[in-house]
């Protein structure tokens, strides 16, 4: 069904134009969905004569999507119905700009501080929580904040408090934020939540180490 849509749209331009714009619908439903915009996103200026700088850079990535369809039936041998169809979708995940959650946040941190960038995590979540947009799993944050530790303990810290909201269980975010409290010279704080990751994690014996080795060198603040 998919493939037969990309031909369609290789072929539009020796359709006649009544036809293309019955044809065109399916295709540009999908960009929709795909792209998680309304129509005005790109037709921002219809009849007016004015630039319409998303419609054009779309024009592009159709031409792109096909290319890449092309490469994959030729890499694998298979038949354009045979094989997996790369669509907006693929890459867009349901977002204009298909940046991965990690980045996003880590741009937003970088650029106005770790309230804005925990903010926004939220307000991601709210929208997009559920779809195949951004990846709200367990390692996210953690993966943001554990660079952090050592220079800025305080923002990786309130990053990992953030994951702990919505992964209370998660024993590796209680033990990132152990070493973000040893970062910050105290331990009795980050052997309390090394503690509660052992405790969520009995296995993990890296974890055990940790907290063994802080005990038995603990600084006072
Ligand atoms: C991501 C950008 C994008 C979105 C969103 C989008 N379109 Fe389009 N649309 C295009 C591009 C690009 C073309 C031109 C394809 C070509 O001619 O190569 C086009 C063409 C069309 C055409 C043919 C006439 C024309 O303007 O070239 C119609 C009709 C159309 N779109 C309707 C819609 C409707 C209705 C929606 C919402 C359901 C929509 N489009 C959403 C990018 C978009
Ligand atoms: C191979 C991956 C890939 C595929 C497939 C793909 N795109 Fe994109 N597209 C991107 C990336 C990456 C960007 C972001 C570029 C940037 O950083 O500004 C982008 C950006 C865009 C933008 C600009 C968004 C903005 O707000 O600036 C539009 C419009 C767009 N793509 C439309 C499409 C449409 C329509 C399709 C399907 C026909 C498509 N793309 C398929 C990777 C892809």
């Amino acid at each position: 069904m998919r493939s037969r849509l990309w031909i369609l749209v290789a072929a539009a331009g020796s359709l006649s134009a009544q036809t293309r714009q019955v044809d065109i619908m399916p295709l540009m439903q999908e960009i929709v969905t795909g792209l998680g915009v309304q129509c005005e996103y790109c037709h921002s200026a219809r009849g007016s004569g004015q630039p319409e700088p998303k419609k054009d850079i779309a024009r592009q990535m159709i031409a792109m999507t096909r290319d890449l369809n092309a490469r994959v039936q030729t890499a694998t041998g298979k038949s354009a119905a045979e094989a997996t169809q790369v669509s907006c979708i693929t890459c867009h995940h349901g977002v204009p700009i298909p940046k991965q959650l990690s980045e996003v946040v880590t741009q937003t941190l970088r650029e106005k501080g770790v309230a804005a960038a925990a903010a926004q995590y939220r307000d991601l979540h709210e929208h997009f929580y559920g779809r195949a947009a951004y990846d709200f799993g367990e390692d996210t944050l953690i993966g943001v904040a554990q660079p952090l530790a050592a220079g800025r303990p305080d923002d990786a810290i309130a990053l990992l408090k953030l994951n702990l909201e919505f992964f209370p269980q998660s024993a590796k975010t209680y033990a990132a934020i152990g070493f973000a409290y040893t970062r910050k010279y105290d331990d009795p704080t980050a052997i309390t939540y090394y503690e509660k990751s052992v405790e969520l994690d009995p296995n993990n014996g890296v974890t055990r180490g940790q907290l063994e080795q802080l005990k038995m060198y603990q600084r006072k603040r």
